[in-house]
């Protein structure tokens, strides 16, 4: 039962500057945590966010124009998906030069500027290392599918077919076969995505040695880590055994498959090891796009002797479905109990935004504001997906010839591609959502004349205005950046409640995950608060909070948000 009461207090917005160590790997608190334990990073889309020349693309010098909105927001980190010479035939996924930047989107001058733009303000700068494959277009392949002598043919893998058919079932993720003839060397070679991303062969000292080396000159350049693409599918076997074909079909209508053969072997994590020790010369971090079904994969990202990625992504909430306080509430208790820094993530540039994914066309905003309360207040890092602060919806093509995204055309209707989560950053309520004065690549979604960063920066119950408080109680409250995570009310199947504790600091956090109002009862006093006294830190509630006793009224998808003091009386 609860049995304090409740203080109202005002949250000051400003800027909540946490002072950046001199280096990288210094600590940056008396925990001996590092710089990005501390720090919210975001992911821009370069093609989406900002378009300086007005050409319709986003670009470098677009995000460097945005590095106070960035700072002001709360942000520490961006990670840029790759901006790297590339035919964008995966927007930049397939990449024709690992060292340089493409024209559309600047020069490296530019990114030196934006480098620089971001450093003024503390904010660090990651790139998207595309470590599994090239583009076809890149000279290494070029080379490669020359001659079955060429330099660079081992590079790649190239296997002879069986008669007419290719070496085995494999299949690529975005459709067809794994596999494709090339007519001059008559061998097929392995893509496990698009044609025009082959598969570097990492059993290749050549090509590890290269790669290794790409990251080293971007670190030199002053960036701050990468997030690492694709790394499941860096090895595959060397036996080529088929896949076991399961019951069902996937999207695009091919048998499922146990991919038990070309995704996930032992040796990624050699590779993740050497990518490690090259990152700690430079004191960097690596955030690893790591898809996992369950904690301990996710676990064994960290490495064994914590010597792999920092960062892995715990991408497993992305696929919940529904809002349920149960399933949120044990996944995270399980997370926690792995003993790591969790790495929370709950959309990005390949997943339906969660706006959309939990909008139920009543409580929309509210349920925004709670999924920011619920990832924003754990213990570990988050990322951020661009547009998740204002409430940007998914604006899926209507039909397939709007799809830019191959694999839209390819699955169409069952895979409509992710073109929808992709659209540009909403800026304002003029044309183009004051993305271009040009129309964009993709198309903005109706409701940009209220989700906006103009309009939104104007009212005070907005999303964006929630995220900027919580963001700044982030980066101030040491219960909020140190404490451990305690659940409470555990069998309560709508409220999700909990509290972060760090020595005498503690905040209470409380999450009506259900569409109807809920009263929360909790008991504090196992955490030693035997007459508690609640200053309110954070609400979005839409009425004052009025009539409370023994228990909390939670509105619909509503935050409560609480510091927690033991009041005299109960000393
Ligand atoms: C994961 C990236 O996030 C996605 O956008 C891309 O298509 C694939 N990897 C292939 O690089
Ligand atoms: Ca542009």
């Amino acid at each position: 039962m609860f049995k304090g009461w409740i203080a109202t207090g005002a949250l000051a917005l400003c800027c909540m500057t946490a002072p950046l160590a001199e280096t990288q790997q210094k600590p940056v608190d008396a925990e001996g945590h590092q710089w990005w334990q501390h720090a919210v990073f975001y992911e821009v889309y370069p093609r989406s966010f900002a378009d300086s020349n007005n050409d319709g693309i986003g670009d470098l010098n677009g995000i460097a124009s945005k590095m106070d909105y960035l700072k002001d927001l709360g942000v520490d980190a961006v990670w840029i998906t790759p901006c790297f010479p590339s035919p964008q035939v995966d927007f930049g996924y397939d990449v024709s030069n690992y060292e340089a930047i493409d024209p559309m989107y600047g020069t490296m001058k530019d990114f030196d500027h934006l480098v620089a733009e971001a450093k003024k303000r503390n904010i660090r700068v990651l790139l998207d290392f595309v470590v599994n494959h090239s583009s076809d277009q890149h000279k290494w392949f070029q080379d490669s599918k020359s001659s079955k002598t060429a330099e660079h043919r081992d590079w790649y893998i190239w296997r002879d077919g069986k008669g007419n058919e290719p070496p085995n079932n494999w299949l690529s993720t975005f459709g067809l076969s794994a596999w494709k003839l090339d007519p001059k060397t008559k061998q097929y070679y392995y893509h496990y995505f698009y044609p025009e991303q082959p598969d570097l062969n990492w059993r290749n000292p050549a090509v590890e040695k290269a790669m290794l080396d790409v990251t080293r000159f971007w670190y030199e350049r002053g960036v701050a880590g990468f997030r690492l693409d694709a790394v499941d599918t860096l090895f595959e076997d060397p036996k080529l055994t088929d896949n076991p074909v399961l019951p069902g079909k996937d999207k695009f209508g091919r048998p499922n498959m146990d991919e038990k053969y070309n995704k996930k072997l032992p040796e990624v994590h050699d590779v993740m090891r050497k990518l490690r020790s090259t990152a700690d010369e430079y004191g960097s971090v690596l955030i690893g796009e790591t898809w996992t079904s369950n904690v301990s994969e996710l676990k064994d990202y960290y490495g064994e002797k914590n010597d792999e990625l920092q960062m892995p992504m715990d991408l497993m909430m992305t696929g919940f479905k529904g809002l349920s306080a149960d399933q949120y509430r044990k996944h995270i208790g399980a997370v926690d109990a792995a003993g790591h820094w969790p790495v929370y993530v709950i959309t990005n540039h390949d997943i339906v935004r969660s706006y959309t994914r939990y909008a139920d066309g009543v409580h929309n905003d509210d349920i925004a504001k709670m999924m920011a309360a619920l990832y924003l207040t754990l213990r570990g890092t988050v990322v951020m997906y661009y547009g998740e602060e204002i409430g940007m919806e998914n604006n899926d093509p209507k039909s397939k010839d709007e799809v830019q995204d191959p694999i839209g055309k390819l699955g169409w209707p069952l895979e409509k591609g992710r073109d929808g989560e992709r659209t540009p950053m909403q800026w304002n309520d003029s044309a183009n959502a004051g993305f271009s004065k040009v129309k964009p690549w993709l198309p903005v979604p109706a409701t940009f004349k209220t989700h906006n960063v103009v309009s939104e920066q104007k009212d005070g119950n907005s999303v964006l205005s929630f995220y900027r408080q919580l963001l700044a109680l982030r980066h101030k409250e040491p219960a909020l950046l140190e404490g451990n995570y305690v659940a409470l009310n555990e069998s309560d199947p709508d409220v999700l409640t909990y509290v972060r504790r760090y020595k005498d600091e503690a905040i209470l956090v409380v999450l009506n995950m259900s569409a109807t109002e809920q009263k929360a009862q909790f008991d504090l006093s196992p955490l030693g608060f035997s007459s508690p006294r609640l200053s309110i830190l954070l609400t979005s509630f839409h009425k004052p909070l009025t009539g409370m006793t023994d228990a909390l009224p939670m509105e619909p998808h509503s935050v409560f948000m609480a510091k927690i003091s033991q009041t005299s009386a109960g000393k």
